[in-house]
Parts: C-alpha cells; sequence; structure tokens
C-alpha cells in the first residue's frame, strides 16, 4: 500500500516540477532579451501538448480566453507557442507587416498537398505577387460578368433541388451543391459526366479531411487519403485542360488561367512541365504551364467551395432567424423589377449591373460575413519580434489574427452580437475607410482574398434566388457553432424547406 502511496506521490510530484518547468521555460527562457516587454497574459498549458486537448474539447475555448484576458493573449496549441490578437489595431500591424514582421506559417505537408508549383495561399517571395494578379485576373472584372448568368443558373437549379427534398441539413447539403456550382463555375460547365462530378467530390472531400490533421502519410490516415483525392482531381483537371482548344473560350476559370501570363522571372518549377500554350506574348512574360494551371484550378476550387459553403449556411441560418429581412429584400427586388411580373418566384436574368445597384442585399451580405465570418481567424510565424500593445511576441511565435472574435466586439459596432444589415446602409466612404481593418471576412494586407469579388457574386445571386423561390423554418434557430475547418453549425442546420408561393396566385 505504501508503495503505491509513494508513487502516486512521485508522479505528482513530477507531474507538477515538468509544469512549472514548462511555465518557467516559456515565461523566461523563450523571451528576446532584446526587447524590454513582458509576454503577453496568459496560460501554457501541460508541457508538449500545450493546451491543444482544451482547444479540441471546450467550444468555448478561445470566447473563455477573451473573457479573461481580452485582446492578446498567449497559449500553446497544436505543437507551437501561439498568442491570438483581437483588436483592429493589432490585426491590422500582424496583417500589413506581412514578408517583413510575420509571414504565413503552414504545415510542410498541407503546403505539399496543395501544390507542386506552390500555391497562392501558402507561396511567399517574389513569385505571389504575379500569381495573385492571374487570379484577380480570373476571380474578377471582365470575368465575374461573364460567370454571372452561369452563377445564377447553377444557384437556381440547385435550390430547386432542395426544394424537392423539403427536410433538410442545410449544410451539409449546401456543401454538395456548392462543390457542384464551384466546380461548374471554375472547371467548366459540360466538362465532367454527374458521375466523374461526383468522384472529383468525393476526392476533395478527402483532401479537405487532411488540413487540421496528423501530417504522417500513412497507408489509410487523413493524409494518404487527402494525397490520393487530389491526384483523381489532377488527373480530372488535365483532363479539363486538355479539352480545352486555345482558341475556345468556355468562360470558366481553366479557360481563363490558360490565356493568363506570368512574368518570365516566375520560371517553371519542375524539369518536366510543359507550358500550355503558344500563343503569342510580350518578351517577358510566359504562359502558365500545366501544372500552374492545375494547381491554381484546384486551389480556387477548394477555396471557394469550402468558405462559400460556410457562408450560405450563415445565410440561411441569419435570414431563417429574420423574417423582416426576407420582406425587405423581396421589396428591393420588386422596386428594381427583378421579380417576374408572372409569377412574382422567377427572377430576371441577372447582370453585375443590376446587382451593383441592390444595396440592401449588398448589406445583408455584408453583416452576414460580420457576425459569421467562414474563416475565423488567419495565422502568421513571427519573422522579427514584435511589440503590440506594450508586450512582445518573439520570434518564431505563431500569431492568430482572429476574425470572428474581433468583428463580433469592435466596439465600433453598435450592438455588434446582433444582426442588422441596415448599419451598412448609410456609412459614408470616409467612414468605410475608418472600418477597413474593423470588418474583414476577406483577410487583409498582402494576403487578402483574391476570391472576394467572385464569392460576393456568387452569395448575393444565392441569396436573391433563395428569398425568391424559398420558404424555410429552422428546427433549431439557435445552432451551437463549430469555427473549423470553418465556421459552421455543428447539428448542420435542419431545416424545412417550402417553394414561396406566388403572391399573384395568393393575394391573401
Ligand atoms: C465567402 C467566401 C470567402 C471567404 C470568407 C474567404 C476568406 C479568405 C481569407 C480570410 C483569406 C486570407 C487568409 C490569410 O490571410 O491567411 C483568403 C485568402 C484566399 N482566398 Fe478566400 N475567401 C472566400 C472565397 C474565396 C474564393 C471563392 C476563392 C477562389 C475561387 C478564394 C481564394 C483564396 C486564395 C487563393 C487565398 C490566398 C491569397 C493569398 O495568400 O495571397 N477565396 N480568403
Amino acid at each position: 500500500m505504501i508503495e503505491i502511496v509513494i508513487c502516486a506521490v512521485s508522479v505528482a510530484v513530477a507531474w507538477w516540477l515538468a509544469r512549472a518547468m514548462w511555465s518557467y521555460y516559456y515565461l523566461n527562457c523563450m523571451k528576446d532579451e532584446k526587447v524590454d516587454l513582458p509576454l503577453p497574459p496568459g496560460t501554457m498549458g501541460l508541457p508538449f501538448i500545450g493546451e491543444t486537448m482544451d482547444l479540441a474539447m471546450k467550444k468555448d475555448f478561445w470566447e473563455k480566453k477573451y473573457e479573461k484576458y481580452g485582446n492578446i493573449y498567449k497559449t500553446h496549441v497544436l505543437g507551437s507557442p501561439v498568442v491570438r490578437v483581437t483588436s483592429s489595431e493589432f490585426v491590422s500591424t500582424v496583417l500589413r507587416g506581412e514578408n517583413t514582421l510575420v509571414k504565413i506559417g503552414v504545415p510542410r505537408h498541407i503546403e505539399e498537398l496543395l501544390g507542386d508549383c506552390g500555391a497562392l495561399s501558402v507561396m511567399t517571395g517574389p513569385k505571389h505577387t504575379p500569381l495573385k494578379q492571374v487570379f484577380y485576373q480570373v476571380l474578377s472584372g471582365i470575368s465575374l460578368g461573364e460567370f454571372c448568368p452561369r452563377m445564377q443558373e447553377v444557384v437556381r437549379s440547385n435550390l430547386d433541388m432542395l426544394l424537392v427534398k423539403k427536410n433538410i441539413a442545410v449544410y451539409e447539403e449546401i456543401k454538395t451543391l456548392n462543390f457542384q456550382a464551384s466546380s461548374k463555375l471554375l472547371l467548366g460547365e459540360d466538362r465532367f459526366a454527374a458521375s466523374e462530378m461526383d468522384k472529383i467530390r468525393q476526392a476533395a472531400v478527402e483532401f479537405m479531411g487532411a488540413l487540421f490533421t496528423v501530417p504522417w502519410n500513412i497507408p489509410g490516415f487523413p493524409v494518404w487519403k487527402a494525397r490520393r483525392g487530389r491526384q483523381t482531381i489532377n488527373s480530372y483537371i488535365g483532363k479539363a485542360i486538355d479539352s480545352n482548344s486555345n482558341d475556345i473560350d468556355n468562360g470558366d476559370a481553366i479557360s481563363h488561367l490558360l490565356k493568363a501570363a506570368l512574368p518570365l522571372h516566375c520560371r517553371r518549377l519542375t524539369k518536366d512541365d510543359i507550358y500550355t500554350n503558344s500563343t503569342e506574348l510580350q518578351p517577358e512574360y510566359r504562359r502558365l504551364t500545366r501544372m500552374e494551371v492545375m494547381d491554381a484550378a484546384a486551389e480556387m476550387l477548394f477555396m471557394s467551395s469550402i468558405s462559400t459553403s460556410s457562408a450560405m449556411t450563415s445565410i440561411v441560418l441569419l435570414l431563417g432567424q429574420h423574417q423582416e429581412v426576407r420582406e425587405k429584400i423581396l421589396a428591393e427586388l420588386g422596386e428594381h423589377g427583378l421579380l417576374m411580373a408572372k409569377d412574382d418566384v422567377n427572377i430576371q436574368p441577372l447582370t453585375t449591373e443590376k446587382l451593383t445597384k441592390l444595396k440592401y442585399v449588398q448589406c445583408v451580405i455584408k453583416e452576414v460575413l460580420r457576425l459569421k465570418p467562414p474563416v475565423g481567424g488567419v495565422f502568421r510565424k513571427v519573422l522579427q519580434t514584435l511589440e503590440l500593445g506594450g508586450y512582445q511576441i518573439p520570434r518564431g511565435w505563431t500569431v492568430i489574427c482572429s476574425i470572428k472574435d474581433m468583428q463580433e466586439n469592435s466596439q465600433v459596432f453598435k450592438d455588434g452580437q446582433n444582426f442588422n444589415p441596415e448599419r451598412w446602409l448609410h456609412v459614408s466612404p470616409e467612414e468605410s475607410k475608418q472600418l477597413r481593418f474593423e470588418n474583414i471576412p476577406f483577410g487583409g494586407g498582402h494576403r487578402v482574398c483574391p476570391g472576394r469579388k467572385f464569392a460576393q457574386q456568387l452569395l448575393q445571386i444565392f441569396t436573391i434566388e433563395l428569398v425568391a423561390r424559398c420558404n424555410w423554418e429552422l428546427t433549431n434557430p439557435n445552432p451551437t457553432m463549430a469555427r473549423l475547418p470553418v465556421l459552421h453549425p455543428v447539428d448542420s442546420l435542419p431545416a424545412v424547406f417550402s417553394p414561396r408561393r406566388s403572391r399573384h396566385n395568393h393575394p391573401d
């Protein structure tokens, strides 16, 4: 008996010592001695694993930390010392300091999965800016106008599929439907049969399963499956590239990528990769290689399908809670003559010009993305010790800029926890400038999202068609939300859908 007690006491003492040394190490040895500032408040948890278990198990992990420490605090999660910041002042300092103070820091296995030539979202150095220009070319400007009728068509047919089902788990359905929509818009409308589309979707699900997991490439493990998924997706995108004659513009992202050009200094990385076409270009430019087109198309597909599904689900949630907002949207559609006179349910063909006139719908999207930003926060590695709010964040640490907590708690938004699209209606350009870093659902600074215009247009069209075509009741109007991989309701948001009835047929 005595042996058991001695053993238990020894384990407890050893454990206590290990924790004390762990905390001491972080408080005293990790600090940058050249900077005369303390580390931010906060706790580093257990030796080696830090507070990772708490993060995984406690849904309100970050909320509790914010309540206790405010806008800046330290912790240790996912194998790294981390400082989390939630005020616009700190967030803007970090995001504007890209490449000087901080840089994007993504685990090696994710970088490899994202592409052989280097995905834009993990790329650093001189290749990043020219490739980002290519993304902008493909996802905004003239291309947006071309995407508009296709977006309306795919959104409408997807909603009609929801209406057939009636009782649905919104997030699950939207993930599937939005993946199909994104693939049609980005990879091409008729390039793949339904069965092929299904295989691409399954491959993408396997791929995304590896984004927040252990990095082991062992058969059966997520990273191994993700590699398999990535190969499948590459083979289909390769097929789409091959089926695209140089001169034909199919109006999808692949066609635009094949026409895009990069400066010559952005040399291809893989020797055996080939340039995609030989059309004459200015001497200092070159076409993207086949592999670069593949990587860019795959990245657009993943980014679009994952974040917009979250935003669409939040639109269903918030408009489900606020019938009065649906009525106002319908009124705006009526004012602009967009509801077809014959039935009051179908929407006229939309164009980018028509969409820019719908100010209230734009405010609704903005408010949804403020209150429920799909990407809750962004990660950066500190390149040189950062000084923020009287604290130091040592070189090598990770900084998380929380978008969600900042947008929800910012003092500049009156009743910031409430859904109120009107708050955006009368914001002057001057105020808009001041609010630049208070509301950043698409990030900010050097790495701001190049797909934001594409996403905003898709979300606008989704909102218009949803409100015009559908009625819905939420089974659980106040679901618990999970933050990873993007913000989503834990119960997938069960709801009962029915077609919206024309007011002409039912004047009562
Ligand atoms: C509602 C939808 C979307 C949201 C909320 C969103 C949000 C974001 C955020 C917050 C970032 C910055 C990440 C960082 O700073 O580390 C980002 C980057 C990025 N997004 Fe989006 N995004 C959306 C849709 C899209 C779409 C539709 C595409 C492409 C089709 C896209 C492609 C990208 C890419 C390639 C980057 C990396 C940019 C870089 O590192 O320079 N996103 N997005």
